[in-house]
């Protein structure tokens, strides 16, 4: 196994940065493919705790290349900041590489961000406000300044100056916050001067590391059903964190991805607004925000919470091809006097198999559960199968059964270590 994707298989945070801290240790590089600092991905290493929005996780280890792929969308603040951040608690960035097609975010793009989200009210998305999605507006109309063109300051600069002017524009027309262009400008010409050392040709990295034996993780922001394509349009993020925006993100082919890892969190959690048919709305979901410590790394909104729905285990299986799943958060469930499991949506009393393809039809499913008793002792660190309560161990086997794909990783705690790892 050579190039592996790791891959939300719900709404986000699964636990993504966790499972790829833990299968970094064997790999040589570790390439975030699409989203930014939208991402908020945490790795905890003994009383240490590293949140990173853009670094690759695999930072942490030293024989580890990260690298910024280049379907990333670039915030060169952000980015610099977690470098002296990481830096600064004895973390080397030093080998860190950024694709030099990877597309950079401004100001302007957060801007016009927080200004369609007001103006859109009670239908706002929910988003960041990170400026994803105006700067990837930017990429497809062919208007972005990618990392590359760091390396001709000259040219950089008068691109800069013209898309400011612009830019500036633009944000008047939606009614955002202006902005003085030349003060961009200035501040962004100092950013690209500290960025040249890390550009570099990813594509032809990648590929040549791959075929002189590295191992490779390729490592999913966001999650499948954010998916601007296979998520639940338009709450959604603007990239395709589905394991098939891995090969775009990197420039590695299809046939070169060998294993997708799906991660799933043993219940479900969404921030931001859209469907979510197993949500729980009383206080069992308070208590999975309670337990599960359920709010957001980047932007600190508490999450929504619900039981596990393997609907959409099964239908991130088929568009992902997901090898295996890696299920996290068991531990959080402990206290629970029964857990919940979704295996069926209905639609005016009538099964449905597929996974509905439009917001409304999901916002009419009704959810069908099977219940467990809960287990009610604790799992926490727990690193071995047969360890595990029986009935912990009956959730594991109706996921798998359902999503169609064996569970091979179940998380029992928040530490690099709390894991079981089946054979
Ligand atoms: P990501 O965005 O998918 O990488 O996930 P986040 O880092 O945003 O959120 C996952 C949270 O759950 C983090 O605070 C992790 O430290 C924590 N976490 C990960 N796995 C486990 C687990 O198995 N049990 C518990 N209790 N916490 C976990
Ligand atoms: P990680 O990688 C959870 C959500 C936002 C919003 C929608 C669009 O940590 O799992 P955007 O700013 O991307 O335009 O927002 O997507 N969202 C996330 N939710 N985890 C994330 O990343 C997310 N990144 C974006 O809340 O609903
Ligand atoms: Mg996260």
């Amino acid at each position: 196994m050579t190039v592996t994707v790791v891959v939300g298989t719900q709404w986000g945070d699964e636990g993504k940065a966790k499972v790829i801290d833990l299968l970094a240790a064997g790999n040589q590089y570790v390439v975030r493919y699409q989203g930014g600092h939208n991402a908020g991905h945490t790795v905890v290493v003994g009383d240490q705790k590293y949140a990173l929005q853009l670094t690759p996780s695999g930072v942490l280890y030293d024989t580890v290349t990260p690298v910024i792929g280049n379907g990333v969308v670039v915030d060169l603040p952000t980015l610099f900041r977690e470098i002296d951040s990481l830096e600064s608690r004895g973390v080397s960035c030093a080998r860190l590489k950024v694709s030099s097609l990877a597309h950079l975010i401004f100001p302007w793009h957060q801007s016009i961000d927080a200004a369609l989200e007001a103006a859109r009210g009670d239908a706002r998305i929910g988003t960041t406000l990170k400026g994803i999605g105006p700067a990837m507006v930017d990429k497809v109309r062919r208007s972005g300044i990618r990392a590359g063109e760091v390396l001709n300051p000259g040219t950089f600069a008068a691109k800069l100056r013209e898309r400011a002017n612009a830019a500036a524009k633009e944000v008047a027309d939606v009614g955002g916050e202006p902005f003085d262009a030349e003060t961009v400008v200035a501040e962004f010409l100092a950013h690209a001067e500290r960025l040249v050392p890390y550009v570099a040709d990813t594509v032809s990295l990648l590929h040549e590391a791959r075929e002189s034996g590295a191992r490779i993780l390729l490592e999913g922001a966001q999650a499948t059903f954010l998916d601007i394509d296979h998520g639940t349009y338009p709450y959604v993020t603007s990239s395709n964190p589905v394991a098939g925006g891995a090969s775009v993100g990197t420039g590695l082919g299809p046939r070169h991805i060998d294993r997708v890892v799906g991660i799933a969190k043993a219940y479900t959690t969404r921030v931001g607004m859209g469907p979510f048919p197993s949500e729980l709305t009383d206080d069992l979901g308070d208590r999975l925000v309670d337990i599960g410590r359920e709010f957001g790394t980047v932007t600190g909104r508490r999450r929504r919470t619900g039981w596990c729905d393997t609907v959409m285990l099964r239908h991130a299986a088929r568009v992902n091809s997901l090898t295996e799943i890696a299920l996290t958060k068991l531990d959080v469930l402990d206290t629970f006097d029964e857990v919940k499991v979704c295996v069926g949506y209905a639609i005016d009393g009538r099964r449905i198999t597929q996974y509905p393809d439009t917001v409304e039809r999901l916002a009419m499913v009704e959810p069908e559960y099977v219940t467990l008793p809960g287990w009610k002792c604790s799992t926490e660190g727990i690193s071995s199968w047969d360890a595990l309560p029986q009935s912990a161990r009956d959730l594991v086997s109706i996921i798998e059964k359902e999503a169609g794909v064996p569970v091979t990783h179940i998380g029992t705690g928040p530490a690099r270590n709390a894991m079981v790892v089946r054979s």
